[in-house]
């Protein structure tokens, strides 16, 4: 059992694209070592600009690729042209895993020669400014393609640059994502006054579509609002909140380690409006976003999953939800 087991959850690892950097942490020529899904990754960016995301370790004699050494020292390794090169005797690697130069070998071992894939290579998508990569145990490929959407379109004037928030959970992704579907804590747990109401909870293969009406009280009277959420996978979710004040949120979460994860929360903006109710109304969403991602990690780091909660019928659909989650929950052969 490795550390960060702690036992309170059985669940795998589920499947699926996942964000692993914001695409600005990454400029051409840069490398930044990861850690994700329980394993040591390396992200780098081409000299043409391209993301890629490979295993740490350096087939030849093992190096992590993600830490560079001498003039690189303390900062990530060098990337040049396509390619990453390793610390260690500067074999160059490039993002499908092939092994492009050995500075001193007189002849390349066959399996570079042949132009095989021999580093681990991961499939990497960018979509709405995140660089996301698709993780299945049993190395399965993409069964399915991320969406991006106008508004975090990196050339769109009319939202405001990303507001960034991060936190590392110790708990596993599906606690977090139960969160969703269940309208009987925001009362306990965030001190709404009232439960939202539900207008749509759909579940379609591998994407989720929620959508909650509410009700907010202003000092002008109160205020009909809506929540809406469209899921793809466990990882990738668009929340759209409008009444108030629109705000788009990109709510994602990476598994770190079996039962650690990383939430990493984009929030955008009208930018018409951002110098003046952006700076009350606006800011105080997030805030309060962020204010209740504090209050649920109280809950989910000490929590116990159980298979066969003891529930009661104002509770949200969690049997729904599980059965959707599951297909994602695939077991390592
Ligand atoms: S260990 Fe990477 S080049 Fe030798
Ligand atoms: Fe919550």
């Amino acid at each position: 059992m490795i550390a960060s087991d702690t036992g309170r959850c059985p669940l795998p690892i589920p499947m699926g694209w996942f964000q692993v950097l914001f695409s600005s942490d990454l400029e051409a020529g840069d490398a930044i070592p990861l850690h994700y899904f329980g394993k040591e990754l390396v992200a780098f960016r081409t000299e043409s600009g391209a993301a890629q995301v490979v295993d740490a370790y350096c087939p030849h004699m093992g190096a992590h690729l993600g830490y560079g050494i001498r003039d690189n020292a303390g900062k990530g390794p060098r990337v040049v042209g396509e390619s990453l090169e390793c610390p260690f005797h500067g074999w160059q690697w490039n993002g499908q895993g092939q092994c492009t130069h050995i500075p001193y070998a007189k002849n390349n071992p066959p399996r570079v020669a042949k132009g095989e894939s021999i580093l681990g290579a991961w499939e990497v998508r960018e979509v709405n400014q995140q660089i996301l990569v698709w993780y299945h145990p049993n190395k399965e490929a993409p069964t399915w393609e991320p969406e991006s959407i106008e508004e975090a379109l990196i050339r769109n004037t009319e939202w405001t640059d990303f507001d960034r928030h991060e936190w590392e959970i110790h708990a596993h992704m599906q606690e977090i994502g139960e969160n969703g579907v269940d309208g009987a804590h925001f009362h306990f747990v965030h001190g709404t006054s009232e439960l939202p109401e539900t207008e749509i909870q759909s579940f379609d293969g591998y994407k989720r579509h929620a959508k909650f009406v509410t009700r907010q009280p202003t000092p002008r009277g109160v205020v009909d609002g809506a929540i809406e959420t469209r899921s793809y996978g466990t990882g990738l979710s668009v929340v759209r909140f409008s009444g108030i004040y629109d705000t788009i949120l990109l709510a994602n979460i990476t598994p770190v380690e079996r039962e650690i994860s990383h939430a990493m929360y984009a929030f955008i903006q009208p930018k018409a409006t951002a110098d003046t109710l952006g700076k009350t109304v606006g800011q105080a969403i997030i805030a309060n976003i962020c204010q209740q991602m504090e209050e649920d990690q109280i809950i989910w780091q000490r929590k116990q999953y159980f298979e066969r909660p003891l529930l009661c019928d104002g509770d949200g659909p969690f049997a729904k939800f599980r059965r959707w989650y599951d297909q994602f929950l695939v077991e390592a052969q």
